[in-house]
């Protein structure tokens, strides 16, 4: 809302059918547009010296996910035409059928314009020129601007966390940007530091972090506002390996090695969750939790064939040292337990399976939550297209990590990778809980769309979308 800055280019979204003659198009524009949407042209752009304005055409076709997403992705496109041209506003206009046409155009503009710039030279000339996104009267309510602003950068958050590497991000580094967060946002972290983990005896986090150099953290966060509507917690977990070489069981170098300072892309997820909640002031009381350490062989790194005690006591023999995530995550959700919470949902770059799977397209779930929770996190996942896809939990998959000298083994075998890695998590769980494996999604080699290169923050939209709708 508000007023357009002074050269701000005027945005026109427009339905297929609308009547331009009734709108702010002169004679002349009119015709052009209709010409040109009648030639398939979407992004339509009128030169209105000394400004710019583009119609943007709606279409609805397939159900109203690709619609909605096809939306932010002209966004997205628009944001492309900005930089070209130097352009520092623009106003969003709808006329569209579709009542959050502006509000969708707008996400994905303002998604598009990330980048991550920290370590350039020439910050400000290569910086995206957008700075002010307004909205016409009547195009979008208050509630949604809001909303829109606190998404928009505690995806840009989630984002800059990830893309930092190990050597500016270690585990104690990342509880300490969790931190700033917390003050930032009015959430309070508690931070565990090494002699803690050692004192609790969390021998998942510690097995994992004996190759390194660094000590491990694990970082509670916790909003409790007073009017929450939930009497027990809802409990994020978030992996945060700040780097995975796979430790003993080293990953090959050829590029495997290359995107794994994005191992803790489940932390930053749910640690930009918090602060977007926080922001939001949502009435949910919210713990977040984020065992964190890099995995890297050392001289004193745990070897396959170890037998580890976790922390609730489970005794795991650990035939892959690469498989170090459900061993860190085993531990918090442990430690979960004691909140007796409503529901835990866990995000992890747990399995290079997940990612074969389904590839960069959507997340696989898997879980013991109730189908009414299921159903309404599908469609949160639907409405801001970072689709799920669930996987199922049978026993036989549980055969699969039994050890001969332990009480589990940490890997299942080469078939049904990512259910298996979901199967050692669930041994830990006592509560309603799903499982989210972002191995596919978290981090992308080319930027796509609205999805920027490096980290992408996917599925941190989709569960605020199911928080805001709780
Ligand atoms: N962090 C990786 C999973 C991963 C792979 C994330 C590719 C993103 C892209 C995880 O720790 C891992 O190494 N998993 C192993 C497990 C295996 C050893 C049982 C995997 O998936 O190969
Ligand atoms: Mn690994
Ligand atoms: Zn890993």
């Amino acid at each position: 809302m508000g007023a357009p800055q002074e050269g701000a280019a005027t945005i026109y979204l427009i339905d297929r059918t609308d009547n331009l003659s009734s709108t702010d198009f002169s004679e002349t524009e009119a015709a052009y547009i209709s010409a040109a949407a009648s030639r398939e042209q979407s992004m339509i752009p009128l030169n209105r010296f000394p400004a710019m304005a583009y119609a943007v055409v709606i279409k609805e076709k397939g159900g109203p996910a690709t619609t909605a997403d096809r939306i932010r992705k002209s966004g997205a496109e628009l944001s492309g035409s900005l930089k070209a041209q130097k352009i520092a506003a623009v106003h969003i206009n709808s006329s569209s059928a579709n009542g959050e046409a502006a509000s969708l155009f707008g996400q994905g503009l303002a998604l598009a314009t990330y980048q991550f710039l920290k370590y350039r030279k020439e910050q400000e000339k290569l910086q995206h020129p957008l700075t002010a996104i307004t909205f016409a009267e009547g195009a979008i309510t208050p509630e949604a601007v809001k909303a829109l602003e606190v998404i928009t950068e505690a995806t840009f958050r989630a984002r800059d966390l990830v893309n930092e590497p190990l050597n500016s991000l270690s585990a104690m580094g990342l509880a300490g940007a969790i931190r700033k967060m917390g003050e930032d946002a009015g959430f309070s972290v508690q931070v565990l530091g090494k002699d803690d983990i050692n004192r609790e005896e969390m021998g998942g986090i510690l097995a994992v972090n004996r190759g390194s150099i660094d000590p491990p953290s694990f970082s509670i966060m916790e909003y409790k506002p007073a009017e929450a509507r939930n009497t027990a917690p809802i409990v994020l977990v978030g992996k945060g390996i700040v780097y995975d070489t796979g430790g003993l069981s080293l990953k090959p170098t050829p590029n495997s090695m290359d995107r794994m300072k994005s191992d803790m892309s489940g932390a930053a997820l749910v640690s930009a969750a918090m602060w977007a909640i926080a922001k939001m002031a949502l009435p949910l009381h919210v713990i977040a939790l984020v065992p964190a350490t890099d995995n890297r062989p050392g001289e004193n790194a745990y070897v396959p064939g170890d037998i580890i005690k976790m922390y609730d006591g489970t005794t795991v023999e650990v035939l892959n040292t690469d498989a170090e995530g459900r061993l860190v995550l085993g531990d918090a959700l442990h430690w979960a337990k004691r909140y007796k919470p409503e529901l835990v949902l866990d995000f992890a770059t747990l399995t290079g399976a997940a990612s074969v799977a389904v590839g960069e397209h959507g997340i696989v779930c898997m879980g013991t939550a109730s189908e009414e929770v299921k159903t309404a996190l599908r469609e949160s996942g639907e409405r801001q297209y970072e689709r799920l896809v669930e996987y199922p939990l049978w026993d036989e998959y549980g055969e699969q990590i039994k050890s001969e000298v332990a009480d589990l083994k940490n890997v299942g075998g080469p078939t049904g990778g990512a259910i298996t890695a979901g199967k050692f998590l669930q041994h830990f769980v006592d509560y309603p809980w799903m499982h989210f494996d972002i191995a596919g999604v978290s981090f992308a080699t080319a930027k796509k769309g609205y999805l920027a290169a490096g980290g992408t923050a996917y599925g941190l939209r989709m569960l605020l979308d199911f928080l805001m709708k709780k």
